[in-house]
């Protein structure tokens, strides 16, 4: 059913109404409107036995540090037969899908890959991938009819693909073709109703399993100063990870630099195109508006809509009760447009104090690559947007099929370099 401005106004939408139209390809292209309607029945809307939804700022971060709602792990999966999927094998061997104490042991290993040094030395690589594809970009425009350019396949997903397969070693060559395969992994995210669904997902999990398992044998045979290198040393040094968990750690480098980076690159560009009065500040010597427009691009249209918990045990929440086992949807893109923590919430606004939008998560398993992931928008976009001032998008930007993971399919844009 599609959306309409009728059901949108009225406040008698029930929760699996609004839940069920959140995951229709129109409540994923456009899911703010099913928020408003849902948060018109409160900040935690009880689903029955299949769990709960919480859309409220404050309500997010109590579950976010609350260590009675777990991640969804190797055991929640194994109960959903989820685990035989490959998609889900190789996630429920990292820390992200991993409960205390494989979580701790697992972040402790890697904390190292994500310190402001790391960081810091990475910003030439993204500067490189930032000049070499809008280089690429005016070569495609000169050569080209002048027509509309889809600036995520040109563009917003190369320059984190480049970062991230500089710092694996990975060979130009091999880059484009896994870009796809992250993609697809990400699908497994979804709420699935059939298994055959995970079909996409597993088949990119087992390009990417397959691709980082021989690249790990290579690097141990011949060690680089690559972070493949340094991780599978790291691992054969003091056996912190098994094997199995070193290639799934390094699984998630890749889809976690690159995906969600890749949104919010898109959604970045997109805002700074609908609101130039801004949009045309942000240059290289800007820091400041750059970042402040970073912070509420990840408010106002995130890359990641929902996170997921499991209830350890009973427990009672804001006047409600979490049964053992159930799930809580914990949805970030809501939160960020609570009223009572954002004033005007739905008004596109740089100029927000305090702005701490909840996109990178909280608590335990706060993003750790937030800092990496922002450098990287920080050095694109200004390069992209200095290098084409005239920059206009064709049409409206098109949507994957997906709200967890959620990001552009295409932005056809036009350079106007003629
Ligand atoms: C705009 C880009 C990104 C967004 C919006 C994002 C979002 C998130 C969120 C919401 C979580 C929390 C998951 C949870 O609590 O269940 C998370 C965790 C994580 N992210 Fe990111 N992320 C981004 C980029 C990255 C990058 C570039 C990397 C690394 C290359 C990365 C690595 C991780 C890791 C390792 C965790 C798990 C931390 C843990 O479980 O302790 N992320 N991310």
């Amino acid at each position: 059913m599609p959306v309409t401005d009728r059901q949108l106004t009225e406040p008698v939408m029930g929760p699996a109404e609004a839940l069920s139209e959140l995951f229709t390809p129109a409540g994923k292209h456009n899911p703010y409107p099913l928020y408003d309607a849902l948060w018109e029945l409160g900040p935690v809307i009880p689903l029955g036995p299949s769990g709960t939804l919480v859309l409220g700022y404050d309500e997010i971060c109590t579950a976010l540090r609350d260590p009675r709602f777990l991640v969804t792990d190797a055991a929640v999966h194994r109960t959903t037969g989820m685990i035989d999927h490959s998609s889900w094998q190789c996630f429920t061997k990292i820390m992200m899908f991993s409960n205390s104490p494989d979580h701790e042991r697992m972040r402790r290993f890697a904390a190292w890959a994500y310190s402001p040094r790391q960081i810091t030395e990475r910003r030439q690589l993204a500067a490189r991938a930032a000049e070499r594809w809008t280089t690429h970009l005016a070569t495609l425009d000169a050569d080209g009819d002048g027509g509309p350019i889809d600036l995520v396949e040109t563009f917003a997903t190369r320059v984190p693909i480049w970062v991230t397969g500089d710092l694996l070693g990975i060979p130009e060559a091999d880059r484009l073709e896994l870009r796809t395969a992250i993609t697809a992994t990400t699908t497994a995210f979804e709420p699935v109703f059939d298994p055959d669904e995970l079909r996409p997902a597993d088949a990119g999990m087992d390009v990417l399993v397959d691709y980082l398992d021989d690249l790990v044998r290579e690097r141990r045979r011949r060690p680089g100063d690559d972070l493949v290198s340094t991780m599978v040393r790291d691992r054969d040094a003091d056996g912190a990870l098994s094997e199995e968990e070193l290639v799934a750690s390094l699984v998630m480098f890749l889809i976690a630099g690159v995906q969600s980076p890749s949104d919010l690159i898109g959604n970045t560009v997109r805002l700074a195109l609908t609101n130039p009065s801004e949009g045309r500040g942000l240059t290289a010597d800007a820091d400041d508006l750059v970042s402040a427009f970073i912070t509420e691009t990840l408010r106002f249209d995130p890359p990641n809509h929902v996170l997921t918990r499991s209830a350890e045990t009973d427990i009672d929440f804001y006047g409600h009760r979490i049964a053992a086992g159930s799930r809580a949807l914990l949805v970030l893109a809501a939160a960020n447009r609570d009223p009572r923590q954002f004033a005007d919430p739905a008004r596109f606004d740089v100029t927000r104090k305090d702005n701490r939008p909840l996109s990178f998560g909280l608590g335990p398993h706060y993003c750790l690559g937030a800092a990496f992931a922002r450098m990287q928008v920080e050095v694109a976009v200004p390069v992209l947007l200095s290098r084409f001032p005239h920059l206009s998008l064709a049409a409206p930007p098109t949507y994957r099929d997906q709200l967890v993971t959620r990001g552009f399919a295409r932005m056809e844009v036009t350079l106007g370099t003629t």
